[in-house]
């Protein structure tokens, strides 16, 4: 049987959706933009979100990807996988900084979450400290091994790199990564809406075209992924890096089949926008029709558009 396939103006399918589920979170990092009210006054219930899987389901959305602020402060978080599992998707994974998981992996991965992208930008307990303003590194490490031992496959390790304080420790990182058979993603700090202080970013900035050269020079193997920005794989000692550029170019915009949904639960077409955001809770707490929901979800993907396109 063939699923159905919507795709918007530009040709591109709608593939997947992250939902934010919450604002709040546990940490305070200082390159993270801290929008939004950090409360969670409007926050979707479990139920509502269940239904704006369902409609996302009928118009052949595959996977789901559940994100924050922090997702695991939700005391709800395994009732809401649990509800989206029973709908049927390919892939349903959370990024999370990890803290909860201990708690939480077991139950997560019974309730039919897939895998987890956890963040995590050192393994020096100052540095964590100065990143967050917490002092939860062990907690996270703990909950990501946990994710690992559970089953959680693949656990991703994001590492925001950042000038003079976390560079030097990419390797340190691999090796932690390599030795619980986890991916190491790299992740190049990105201004935009999240941290448009002309000072922190010209600070903290650090291109990834050097690092990535030099794992060029000793990876066993550089696999590019097509559908990804040409997001480049590298295989060294039987580890895995990715590097992930900014997303401010073409290529993300021309390749992204994602939509996403806001915690007070409205569609939003471009991660780069805010003002085109589609409200469908509205209609959902009325109790309309999944007919005239999945018209407003449709409507939501009229929205969209590639912010970049030189
Ligand atoms: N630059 C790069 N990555 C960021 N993230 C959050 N803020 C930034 C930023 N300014 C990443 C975190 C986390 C994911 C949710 O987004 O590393 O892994």
């Amino acid at each position: 049987m063939s699923e159905r396939v919507v795709k918007d103006k530009y040709d591109r399918p709608i593939l997947s959706l992250r939902i934010t589920l919450t604002n709040r979170c546990n940490v305070n990092c200082i390159y993270c933009h801290h929008d939004g009210m950090r409360s969670s006054k409007n926050e979707m219930t479990p139920d509502e979100i269940y239904k704006i899987c369902q409609i996302a389901k009928r118009i052949g959305v595959r996977k789901i990807r559940l994100s924050g602020g922090e997702p695991l402060i939700r005391k709800d978080i395994v009732e809401i996988v649990s509800k989206i599992n029973s709908i049927g998707f390919n892939d349903i994974s959370i990024t999370t900084n990890g803290i909860l998981l201990e708690k939480y992996a077991k139950d997560l991965k019974e309730a039919g979450l897939d895998r987890v992208n956890v963040s995590l930008d050192t393994l020096n307990p100052e540095t964590y400290e100065f990143i967050t303003k917490k002092d939860y590194l062990e907690a996270a490490k703990k909950g990501i091994l946990k994710s690992v031992e559970v089953g959680l496959y693949p656990v991703k390790i994001n590492m925001v790199i950042m000038r003079d304080i976390n560079e030097h420790e990419i390797k340190d990182m691999f090796n932690f990564c390599k030795d619980n058979n986890m991916v190491l993603q790299l992740i190049e700090l990105i201004e935009s809406e999240n941290c448009d202080d002309d000072k922190f970013s010209a600070e903290y900035h650090y291109k990834l075209d050097m690092v990535e050269e030099r794992l060029s020079d000793i990876a066993d193997e550089v696999r590019e992924r097509e559908f990804m920005q040409g997001r480049r794989k590298y295989y060294i000692n039987g580890g895995e890096i990715e590097v992930v550029k900014p997303v401010d170019n073409s290529k993300f915009c021309a390749n992204c089949t994602r939509l996403r949904v806001t915690p007070d639960g409205k569609i939003k077409p471009c991660l780069l926008r805010n003002d085109n955001l589609v409200d469908i809770i509205t209609d959902i707490r009325n109790n309309e029709s999944d007919e005239k929901l999945e018209e407003i979800f449709l409507k939501g993907i009229d929205k969209r558009e590639p912010f970049n396109t030189d």
